[in-house]
């Protein structure tokens, strides 16, 4: 062996050794698939299990075998090798072995994908709307609609309907096994799925946690910034989570809320408070309503209805801004605000560069404030 030789084997060997140690530091691989926390996950990584350790079985039988012909009829003077052409006992073998490991896989195939559309009983309705770039998701029989953070309790079954606004998408949360497209369809909403166009998950979350995903199907120049955080909350947890979001007047500032039964704060009244008597976060609700942000945003409990962009009710409370693009924070909001496209490429939120910095600082602190 050449010198270099002898010297890229201990090289090698560092590097297999690195490369392992890295490998079994699993918290740092939050998108792993191998720590599954639901029934399907479960499933599915019992099953890649079984067909991993049957390729294992066939690779080792396979290189034993090759080793040792190798060694054994290896070339030697006078050796002539023995005709085993015709051999039924040889036929038979290799027809049946490998018959039977293709049974051993398909078998329980089979009846893992039945059993991942087996509708559960009583399911959550979820229906999980792909947009360029960021996930709509809409609970119908609760009347909540939020986006790229998603709610879930632990322990109760979800029915995830997968459908898209514009462009062929992929739901992935690799903790929870399954990864599904998300198809230009609309879902139908009325409880009972008749019109099987768009695709399905079941699921029950075993234990609560936070669990990130990632839109998984090259859908334009954001594609990367495409991602979700599920949030999975005991169920008690979970309904005081549904009761913040259906709160009456949730997204207004306590300027202008007003008691049970009376009418709303008008449009014309908001913009007409005088902002040195307001706090920053009323003075930013004003911006919201004159700067136009209502054209494309919903923020429930005001007269904010749009729906070309995420709904924002308790966006302050997400784990980030722009489906992952940066941390929540009031800096991060302004400059967000200011230049979306810089942040995010392509991004559909238009630049509102014509705000003063007082204006969008306003509008930040609003915007954080709301969880
Ligand atoms: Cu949506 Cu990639």
């Amino acid at each position: 062996m050449s010198s270099s030789g002898r010297k890229l084997i201990p090289a090698l060997a560092l590097a297999f050794v690195a490369a392992f140690a890295t490998g079994c530091a699993a918290e740092n691989y939050p998108q792993s698939i191998f720590d599954p926390v639901t029934d399907l996950a479960v499933r599915v990584n019992d099953l890649f299990a079984g067909v991993f350790w049957w390729t294992m079985l066939v690779l080792a039988v396979v290189w034993i075998g090759l080793v040792f012909i190798l060694i054994r009829y290896r070339d030697r003077p006078g050796a002539q090798p023995r005709k085993i052409y015709g051999s039924n006992i040889a036929e038979i073998l290799w027809t049946l072995g490998p018959a039977l490991i293709v049974i051993s896989i398909l078998v329980p195939t089979v009846r893992t994908i039945f059993y991942t559309y087996e509708r559960p009983e009583n399911p959550l309705l979820v229906e999980a709307v792909g947009h360029q770039w960021w996930w709509e998701f809409r609970y119908p029989e609760l009347g909540i609609t939020t986006a790229n953070q998603l709610y879930l309790p632990a322990g109760k079954p979800i029915e995830v309907r997968l459908s898209s606004s514009d462009v062929v998408h992929n739901w992935w949360v690799p903790a929870f096994g399954g990864k599904r497209y998300n198809h230009p369809v609309t879902p139908v909403v009325d409880g009972a799925p008749t019109k099987k166009d768009y695709n399905v998950l079941y699921f029950t979350v075993d234990r609560p946690g936070e669990y990130p995903g990632q839109c998984a199907e090259f859908c334009g120049t954001s594609h990367a910034l495409m991602r979700m955080l599920v949030v999975v909350q005991e169920p008690d947890e979970f309904e005081e989570w549904v009761e913040r979001q259906r709160a009456p007047q949730v997204g207004l500032p306590a300027e202008f809320r007003t008691a049970e039964g009376e009418a709303p704060v008008g449009m014309a009244e908001v913009l007409a408070r005088p902002a040195e008597e307001l706090s920053l976060e009323a003075q930013g609700y004003q911006v919201f309503v004159r700067a136009g942000c209502a054209a494309c945003h919903t923020i429930d409990g005001t007269s904010a209805v749009g729906v070309l962009g995420p709904n924002l009710t308790n966006v302050g409370a997400r784990w980030t801004i722009g489906a992952g693009v940066m941390s929540n924070t009031r800096e991060n909001m302004l400059s967000w605000v200011r230049n979306a496209p810089e942040h995010k490429p392509d991004v559909k939120m238009t630049p509102f560069t014509h705000l003063s910095d007082s204006e969008l600082d306003a509008l930040a602190a609003y915007l954080v404030s709301l969880k």
